[in-house]
């Protein structure tokens, strides 16, 4: 039977729809299912819809993964996923038909504002993922936000309300949500939008990334490991879109080799991987990515792995990169000790 979670690290960038679900459907999204009644509603009204539901929270996609099974459902797939990563990462342009986004999270304090979801950014970026003519429906129980979210949506070229006006504040067709109850319960007023995509083209300015060849630079330093551990201490190095945490550094219980465990965050991928220096003979050594945690072997991997080789080569006059598979120009990449 095929298996409703879907694993992120399994996925291609970016995921082929219609392998996931073994059918070619329209493919309708909601982000943030929480409870997943609004889900399971959606999957079972629309049998012939492709059906994916993206959640932050563990417990909230096993709840969910459960109800599918349980309702018997073969339209859905669910899975753990930010929105702006799902959106940019895992949909390729023109790839969506329908998303939701029910009661998002208000984050109602002035130093939280930022971690709203759905802004002028945000609207652009999924209107360069859904069909012209597709339909995006919004739902908040929060004034302030709904404030932002009608600016936000007036304010954007690329979609237009399916209705008269911005939004309504009554909706009885639709399913309640959890969210939705509480906020009702209250007393809050709630905002539906229902918009749609219309013919403006968005440029694409979120790009899919890029997943390279396994990246590593053999080199050549007198230094022996236990030197090369002696001079370590924890080193940053960015580029314009990409930064670089080398932290802890460990040494191999067998074998020559040190692991460097590296924080690579090159927005909307952040990975926290590994990066090992191995020693092939006295005075030869290859760094190359481990496979520890399913790492992607994107340009911030190959940007790492050129600042620890860079760092390497800086501790000895003698020390020289001997071949690499990684752009030249990285190579070149400052390295600064954190402080
Ligand atoms: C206020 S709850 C609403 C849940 C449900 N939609 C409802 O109406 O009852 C917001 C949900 O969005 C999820 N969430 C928050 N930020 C998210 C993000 N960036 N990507 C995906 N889900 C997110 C949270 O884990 C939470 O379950």
């Amino acid at each position: 039977m095929t298996s409703t979670l879907l694993h992120t690290h399994l996925l291609s960038w970016p995921v082929d729809w219609t392998a996931v679900f073994n059918r070619e459907a329209p493919l309708l999204i909601e982000i943030g299912f929480g409870g997943g009644h609004f889900l399971i509603d959606l999957a079972q009204r629309r049998p012939l819809a492709n059906v994916l539901g993206v959640e932050i929270s563990l417990p909230a996609l096993d709840k969910a993964q459960r109800k599918v099974q349980t309702a018997a459902l073969t339209n859905v797939r669910v899975l753990q996923s930010d929105a702006r990563y799902l959106l940019q990462v895992l949909c390729a342009p023109a790839a969506i038909d329908e998303v939701y986004i029910n009661f998002p999270d208000p984050w109602p304090k002035a130093r939280q504002l930022h971690r709203r979801l759905i802004d002028v950014d945000f609207l652009h970026l999924l209107a360069t993922r859904l069909k012209p003519g597709g339909l995006l429906d919004i739902a908040t129980d929060h004034a302030d936000y709904a404030v932002a979210i009608t600016e936000a949506l007036e304010t954007t070229p690329y979609f237009d309300s399916r209705l008269a006006t911005t939004f309504v504040t009554e909706d009885a067709a639709r399913l309640r949500t959890k969210y939705e109850q509480i906020g009702l319960d209250e007393g809050r007023i709630c905002h539906y939008y229902k918009w749609v995509r219309n013919q403006t083209a968005a440029p694409n300015d979120y790009p899919t990334p890029k997943e390279f060849p396994m990246p590593h630079v053999v080199l050549h330093t007198p230094l022996d490991l236990d030197a090369i551990q002696a001079r370590y201490g924890r080193m940053r190095s960015s580029d314009q879109d990409r930064h670089v945490s080398f932290m802890e550094l460990f040494r191999a219980h067998e074998g020559e080799a040190l692991f460097v465990e590296t924080y690579i965050s090159e927005a909307p991928v952040a990975q926290r991987l590994g990066i090992v220096i191995r020693q092939r003979e006295p005075g030869n050594y290859v760094i190359s990515l481990h496979d520890l945690g399913f790492p992607r072997p994107t340009a911030g991997v190959q940007l790492a792995i050129a600042a620890l080789a860079r760092w390497l080569v800086s501790l000895h006059d003698e020390a020289e990169i001997l071949h690499h598979n990684i752009p030249s120009d990285m190579l070149e990449v400052d390295v600064t000790h954190a402080a």
